[in-house]
């Protein structure tokens, strides 16, 4: 991440005293205990609050057409769905809504204001320091020297109209259910580092990067000569740096090893941000008209996700197995790979995995940073009592 942390407590406190002024000591989280807290945002006091001071302020300059509710319940209802796609009873009474259908509207107002905050939460390391930053753990890691990230299609369910035959077809991905896709790229701690604007759920990945800002900015070599970690989905460039479909000789083999444990790291973003924000598991009725809010949730929940990771608040633990990163459409061109970047990444075989080195350990697992902070997330066991809102869509 591009700022350190006592950065962050500086802008948190700025966001206090702005706060203090006209709100006082109104905040409608209060009453809840810190074990009902988490449960119903799967976040912690201390990360709400901050959360809460960031969203009002920017609240505050909006425009709002709305029921006329406090900025705190609207961050509350908001937070709520994120962590369970659905807002739980006790939250709907505290803001006072009998049921969920004007929370709807409101989660769709603070989610444009939170991945509006991807400015300043989410950044793609630019300056050379940054880069030299994320690189330079990385290749703690794996032993592959140069990487910005790792880069992953991540595709989230949704519900598509079936009647519409073509709109329907063009969300089913290619383990054939319906889903959007947003590009992630991820550091080797799990931050994410940027996310794109969802597309619908066919589309393939090497088009997302070839038209994203990150993937045209490497591309043009504006970036110097860094990698990108893809899995088989995406071509070999000189930028994306992909396993050897058939590996020959220890070397290679050393090297796809290397590649598996830091590809590893964004299945395991990916599956905590699922479990943190469960709503990122079924979004809902999608149209191919209307993508703009599926993306804005999906941001909002990646910049509550950077949060999260500053403030060491673990995920809930994993209810069932994590899944598996998407496999991508599988590319069969070998014959149009180009010769530049095959020779750049033999240069990183031969350099860095002709012989062992120790940071090239492929028995060392790769463990989430939050998952090894506090056991806060022991409170949620008994947590699935209290869901009774109807999904927003
Ligand atoms: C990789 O190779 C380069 C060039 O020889 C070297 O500078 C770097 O330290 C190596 N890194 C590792 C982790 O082996
Ligand atoms: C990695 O995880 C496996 C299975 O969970 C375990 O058996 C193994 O000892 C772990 N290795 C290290 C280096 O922690």
């Amino acid at each position: 991440m591009a700022f350190a942390l006592p950065v962050w407590l500086a802008v948190h406190e700025e966001l206090l005293r702005h706060g203090e002024a006209d709100c006082g000591t109104c905040s409608c989280f209060d009453e809840f205990d810190d074990e009902a807290l988490f449960q119903l945002f799967h976040l912690s006091r201390p990360c709400v609050a901050f959360i809460a001071d960031a969203v009002r302020g920017r609240l505050k300059t909006l425009p709002l057409d709305e029921p006329g509710l406090p900025a705190d319940a609207m961050v509350m209802l908001a937070l709520n769905y994120y962590a369970h796609g659905v807002n739980s009873a006790p939250v709907l009474q505290r803001v006072g809504l009998s049921q969920a259908d004007g929370a709807a509207l409101v989660v769709g107002t603070v989610s444009g204001v939170v991945a509006a905050m991807s400015d300043e939460f989410i950044s793609f390391p630019l300056s050379p320091g940054a880069k030299a930053n994320v690189a330079s753990k990385v290749e703690g890691l794996c032993g592959i020297p140069r990487v910005l990230g790792v880069l992953a299609p991540a595709h989230f369910k949704i519900r598509a109209s079936p009647y519409e035959k073509n709109s329907f077809r063009s969300f089913v991905n290619t383990l054939g259910y319906t889903s959007v896709v947003s590009q992630i790229v991820c550091d080797s701690d799990g931050n994410v580092l940027s996310v794109d604007r969802c597309c619908v759920g066919s589309t393939c990945e090497q088009e997302m990067w070839e038209s994203s800002s990150e993937g045209k900015e490497m591309e043009k070599e504006l970036l110097g000569s860094y990698w990108v970690v893809g899995g088989k989905g995406y071509h070999l460039s000189t930028h994306i740096l992909t396993p050897l479909s058939v590996p020959d000789g220890e070397s290679e083999i050393r090297f796809n090893e290397a590649h598996a444990k830091i590809h590893s790291v964004m299945r395991t973003t990916l599956g905590s941000l699922k479990r943190r924000f469960r709503c990122l598991m079924q979004l809902g009725f999608a149209q191919e008209a209307s993508l703009n809010k599926k993306s804005n949730i999906i941001k909002a929940c990646c910049v509550l996700h950077n949060i999260a990771k500053k403030f060491s608040v673990p995920p809930p633990p994993p209810a069932g197995k994590i899944e598996a990163l998407h496999p991508g459409k599988q590319l069969s061109a070998p014959a149009e790979v180009d010769p530049e970047a095959l020779q750049a990444r033999q240069k990183v075989i031969d350099e860095n995995f002709s012989v062992v080195s120790s940071s090239q350990d492929p028995a060392g697992n790769v463990t989430e940073e939050s998952e090894r902070a506090e056991p806060v997330c022991r409170l949620l066991e008994e947590a699935s009592s209290t869901h009774h809102g109807q999904t927003l869509d």
